[in-house]
């Protein structure tokens, strides 16, 4: 792994480095008789973290990233994720993997809108879905039997100093399905 070659080219995730905050965000999340909508403020610092080889053929930059997010009506943080987006050059293609600290990992694969140019703006998508041979989801037996996540979207849109993502974790939970959404707008720090 080269950690810190300057000529690393990051594709369409060079416009993410650097660390971003907000505070219009939007958490719609189960509850076992309802829904509860928290609104929220985050802080997600992205690092640009070289390059890897796979198999001496299959070249991705690295993106490394932290997501800490807190509710408005307490402060407290009640989400935080770690991560990295990948850039595949030669595929195009766009990876985001990710863990949250209730035992759920997700490896979710896509592709790009736009140019790599921040400044003109692009898009990244990915998706991932439960028993999906390519883009897939690991849960604990305790979450697989009792909040499973059955798929995962996220959408997010850069422009220069502006970055907004939605996104959609579907679960299976207190005998419903359920579409978790998180969305919030940053500007960077
Ligand atoms: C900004 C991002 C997110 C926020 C603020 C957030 C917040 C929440 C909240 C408040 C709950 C309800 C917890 C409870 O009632 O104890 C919840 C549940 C859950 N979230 Fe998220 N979440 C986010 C993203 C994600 C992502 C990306 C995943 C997985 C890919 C995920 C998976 C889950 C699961 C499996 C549950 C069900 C567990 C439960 O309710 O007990 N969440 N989340």
């Amino acid at each position: 792994m080269a950690e810190d070659d300057a000529d690393i080219d990051y594709g369409p995730l060079t416009g993410l480095i650097g660390t971003w905050t907000g505070d219009k965000g939007m958490d719609v999340a189960p509850e076992p008789d309802g829904t509860e909508r928290s609104p929220y403020f985050e802080t997600i610092s992205f690092e640009a973290a070289g390059d890897v080889t796979n198999a001496e053929s299959q070249v991705l930059a690295v993106v490394r990233y932290h997501q800490v997010v807190s509710r408005k009506s307490t402060g407290k943080v009640f989400h935080d994720q770690v991560g990295y987006w990948l850039w595949d050059a030669e595929r195009s293609a766009v990876i985001q993997s990710l863990t949250i600290p209730r035992a759920v990992c997700v490896l979710a694969g896509g592709t790009f809108r736009g140019t790599p140019d921040p400044a003109r703006g692009l898009v990244l998508e990915v998706a991932a879905r439960l028993g999906d041979p390519d883009w897939g989801i690991i849960q604990s037996p305790f979450m697989r039997d009792q909040a499973s996540t059955r798929e995962f979207r996220h959408t997010l849109e850069l422009r220069g100093n502006r970055l907004s993502y939605r996104e959609t974790t579907v679960l299976d939970i207190y005998g419903r399905t359920f579409d978790h959404t998180d969305e919030n707008e940053l500007v960077r720090a």
